[in-house]
């Protein structure tokens, strides 16, 4: 088991933490005081010290100042920072792992899966920032060239969740700082330790490299304090929230509002499709992942299995089977024998508690768990037994997410046009996949007729994307994309550019105007 207190010592992660800095710099504030607890214990970590509104502007004109400068370095330069930032993050996986794991609750496994995420961005950053290109065009006009090139944007604000307290971070930052912008991380009030120790691993990179204070900030503030003002702020030009949809939808209003630019990641109802040509056995085996993975607490986790009349008993008594062996795999996520931690928090616990009771009045069934786990070990009462209970997809409990180990179990008949009809039938479309052996099957479900969501993957669970791709969804989920493919475009102004190397001034579509 990993020594929480050591890896803490190592991280420079105190009892009382300044909850602002600019990069290496840290400011001693006057805000409340947030408490993080652990959900594993139940016990205070530690304690952050939240910035205020005056410090709130202090960090945004040191943000703007700071990008007028950074700008100007060139971006593989910038990309060499991430480089060495990326190696940083390599030095301490083990113990910001352990730390994520403590504060948030995932697995150590995971704990350590989310810091190589972060690490994987830096490196798919490095090569971005010598290739975040525009196009050369063909112009109409005699000697006159015309090409597109993408400049840096300015400040970035990230509003992370607790359940990738760091990751999505990494994410964003990585990209927006090869970018030529600047960031402002308002991390989870649930999640701050994790925020600051990141911020420290990243100072030595700072001061060895010179990097201008306000490229890299760190704001622990309660929303009270930096939340709608944030959104409505016109010098923050792109905002990177991950969040509920309830969230997304404010956050979206305030921000369009001034015509501001977004990133949003809200909540998915991913479904698995499982089919008469399913390979069963792998089906269950990667489908448990997506259900109990970071007691369902992913954007991704599988919240519906959508199953194929003729093979629904067999999948319902595996996965029920599957199961039964983590019954006493819940525990601890600090101690390597156990596969689900606890939940963030009571109310979380409540939610699922909630869930569980709604799908039994509307007329579902409880197969397998759905309760809250009491007795030693347990303590800090967030720990539950995962829930598999049969559904109909129309139940309003079903359109819903929730965000707990709850998963539900759908028949379908027929054909697979049918099941991919019942995945997309709900408001939101993060993501979503398909078990089969069948190429006409998989073909329909990746097709324009099939999923409509942002990820749909055949064979693979819906959880546990990798950074290359761009991730996000559609409907209720956000539209947003981040991580790899061209999501950097997004922290980028493009520019559209005429230039005339000759002598004459014709106009584009032949028009004559002769002074
Ligand atoms: C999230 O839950 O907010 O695809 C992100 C996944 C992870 C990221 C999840 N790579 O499950």
């Amino acid at each position: 088991m990993m020594d929480i207190k050591k890896a803490m010592e190592t991280l420079g992660v105190n009892e009382l933490n300044q909850g602002v800095s600019t990069g290496i710099e840290w400011f001693d504030t006057k805000g409340a005081i947030t408490s993080s607890v652990s959900p594993i214990d139940g016990k205070e970590i530690g304690r952050v010290k939240n910035g205020t509104l005056d410090d709130y502007e202090m960090v945004i004109k040191k943000a703007q100042e700071a990008f007028k400068e950074w700008r100007k370095v060139p971006a593989p330069i910038r990309g060499e920072l991430v480089r060495q930032i990326g190696l940083q993050l390599r030095k301490y996986k083990n113990e910001l792992g352990a730390l994520v794991t403590y504060e948030m609750g995932k697995i150590y496994q995971e704990g350590l899966g989310e810091v190589q995420e972060m690490i994987d961005i830096c490196d798919f950053a490095v090569g971005q920032s010598r290739l975040m290109n525009g196009v050369s065009l063909q112009s109409e006009r005699p000697e006159h060239r015309l090409f597109e090139q993408y400049q840096p944007l300015g400040v970035v604000g990230i509003v992370t969740s607790y359940n990738f307290p760091v990751a999505v971070w990494a994410w964003n930052s990585a990209l927006a700082i090869a970018a030529g912008d600047v960031v402002i991380w308002k991390p989870s009030s649930k999640t701050p330790l994790t925020a600051v120790a990141t911020q420290k691993i990243i100072a030595d990179v700072l001061r060895e490299n010179n990097v201008p204070e306000g490229v890299f900030n760190l704001i622990v503030a309660k929303s009270s304090v930096m939340g709608d003002n944030f959104l409505a702020d016109k010098r923050v030009n792109l905002l990177s929230v991950t969040g509920s949809t309830a969230v997304g939808k404010r956050v979206g209003g305030i921000v369009g509002k001034r015509l501001g630019k977004t990133i949003l990641e809200l909540g998915g109802n991913n479904a698995v499709i499982m089919t008469k040509n399913a390979n069963i056995p792998m089906a269950v085996t990667s489908t448990v992942f997506g259900t109990v993975g970071t007691a369902g607490q992913r954007c991704t986790s599988t919240r519906r299995i959508i199953i194929h009349e003729d093979i629904y008993d067999e999948v319902r008594d595996k996965m029920v089977a599957a199961y039964k062996k983590i019954e006493h795999k819940v525990g601890n996520a600090l101690d390597e024998n156990f596969l689900v931690g606890p939940l963030i928090d009571k109310w979380s616990v409540e939610l699922f508690l909630n869930a569980v009771e709604k799908v039994a009045e509307e007329g579902g069934k409880v197969l397998f768990g759905g309760y809250k786990l009491e007795g030693e070990g347990f303590e800090s009462g967030n720990y539950v037994m995962p829930c598999i209970a049969e559904a109909k997809n129309e139940f309003h409990i079903v359109q819903e997410e929730t965000f707990a180990p709850i998963v539900y179990l759908i028949k379908y008949s027929g054909d697979v046009q049918n099941a991919i009809d019942i995945q997309n039938d709900v408001p939101q479309g993060l993501s979503s996949c398909i078990f089969t052996d069948n190429v006409r099957e998989a073909e329909l479900f990746t097709s324009v007729a099939g999923s409509d969501c942002g990820i749909a993957n055949v064979n693979v669970g819906t959880s546990g994307a990798e950074i290359g791709g761009a991730f996000g969804g559609e409907k209720d989920t956000g539209g947003g994309r981040e991580s790899g493919s061209d999501s950097w475009k997004v922290y980028m102004r493009r520019q559209t550019t005429t230039v005339n190397y000759g002598t004459e001034l014709p106009l584009a579509q032949g028009i004559k105007f002769d002074l």
